[in-house]
């Protein structure tokens, strides 16, 4: 029998993160990861999912420090981020960039490869901008912390705290979400003794794909939709009765509200103050989630992470073409804890295929 799209079939144990799509919760390593956005830093986090425990202060040092060393990047890979086409889309220039990146190595991956991609992902989005830009590199900063200088590389200067707490909040609970499509890619690659930039290179391709990695950017457009109409709930109406989605809506795995579209939002309300597009989008959030009772009773359809993501975006100004990178950028930490796992008890992925072809005639 084919189960299509693998629905419902668990493909490997993992003690990493679990969702329990009925009762809107995702836990990374025992702790629920909403709570977890509140006290602890984006280094913290990415330790206890590559170890399962949280570092002590001397390790969190270690951690940071290690992250601040490997941001630069070789100089042959500057060269190619400037010599891709100017075309190319920032995804597949981080898919070429971190196959380039891996030594010819077959050892085993480990926990300073984790750290190295991490390290690296933010600096090859923001070298990249820049030179299509037409401007000078904003080289990474030692004093800042990973959250902190990636805005600083793209902006060139110190951002906010609110802006650096929206966009840390954003990075923490993308990190990690269970098998989707890119993290088994990872582990597949992995599980055939490939090597970790392999493994994060099939992952990227996966995650370029708009049904995963698709981010906010249709959202932004739904909302620009609703900012410029006069009467909200007509629109919204009038979609849903031509059978239209409602972009940051719904989710497949859970039938309640998303945690991670309720702790963004919280965070936004906490940090955002007064904010007109943050306005928008609770009108819009509760015009929806009513109108979608009213004519989609059962379906349970309420706002995912990709609906507040884009509230978090327009805060910072991240432009578009940067979202689905952004979110590379931190689920990088999930990927690298997956392959750590899948190589600590490996059995290589082999699934069987039904055949629906011509037999040869007798
Ligand atoms: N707007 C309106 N109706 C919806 C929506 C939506 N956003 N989502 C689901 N429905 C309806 C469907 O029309 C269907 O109605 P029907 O029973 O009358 O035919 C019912 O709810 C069930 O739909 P399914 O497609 O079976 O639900 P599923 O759980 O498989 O879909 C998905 C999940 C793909 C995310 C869907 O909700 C959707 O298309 N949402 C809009 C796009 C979006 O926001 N994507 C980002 C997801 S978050 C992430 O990927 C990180």
């Amino acid at each position: 029998m084919v189960i299509k799209g693998l629905k419902g079939v668990a493909a490997a144990e993992t003690a990493i993160s679990h969702i329990d799509g009925v009762n809107g919760q995702l836990i990374y390593r025992g702790i629920d990861a909403g709570d977890l956005t509140k006290n602890h830093s984006f280094e913290e986090v990415s330790y206890l999912l590559w170890h399962g425990e949280w570092p002590d202060q001397h390790q969190l040092i270690q951690l940071k420090n290690e992250l601040k060393k490997q941001r630069g990047l070789p100089d042959y890979i500057e060269n190619l981020l400037i010599s891709l086409p100017a075309e190319m889309d920032f995804m597949s220039v981080l898919r070429t960039a971190v196959s380039a990146a891996g030594p010819a190595n077959k050892e085993k991956p480990s926990y300073s490869d984790a750290i190295r991609l991490t390290a690296m992902m933010p600096t090859i989005i923001a070298y990249r901008k820049s030179h299509l830009e037409g401007r000078a590199f904003v080289r990474p900063s030692a004093e800042l912390d990973h959250v902190e200088n990636y805005l600083y590389m793209l902006n060139g200067k110190r951002p906010s705290e609110s802006q650096c707490k929206a966009l840390e909040t954003y990075m923490i609970l993308t990190m990690e979400h269970g098998m989707n499509a890119s993290t088994f890619s990872a582990r597949v690659t992995v599980s055939t003794e490939s090597d970790i930039y392999s493994a994060v290179t099939s992952a990227i391709g996966t995650m370029k794909g708009p049904l995963h990695g698709g981010a906010p950017s249709e959202v932004i457009a739904f909302l620009d939709e609703a900012a410029k109409s006069a009467d909200i709930e007509k629109l919204i109406r009038e979609k849903l009765n031509r059978g239209e989605r409602l972009m940051g809506f719904g989710h497949r795995v859970y039938k309640t509200h998303d945690p991670r579209a309720v702790a963004l939002k919280t965070v936004l309300l906490e940090n955002a103050g007064k904010d007109a597009w943050l306005d928008l989008s609770m009108k819009v959030e509760t015009t929806a989630v009513n109108l979608l009772q009213e004519l989609k009773p059962g379906r349970s359809l309420y706002t995912n992470v990709e609906f507040y993501a884009a509230a978090i975006m327009k805060s910072i100004q991240m432009e578009s073409e940067l979202f689905t990178p952004t979110f590379t950028a931190s689920r990088v930490v999930g990927w690298t804890a997956h392959v750590l796992e899948q190589v600590e008890n490996n059995t290589i992925f082999r699934p069987e295929s039904e055949y629906i072809g011509r037999l040869p005639v007798k």
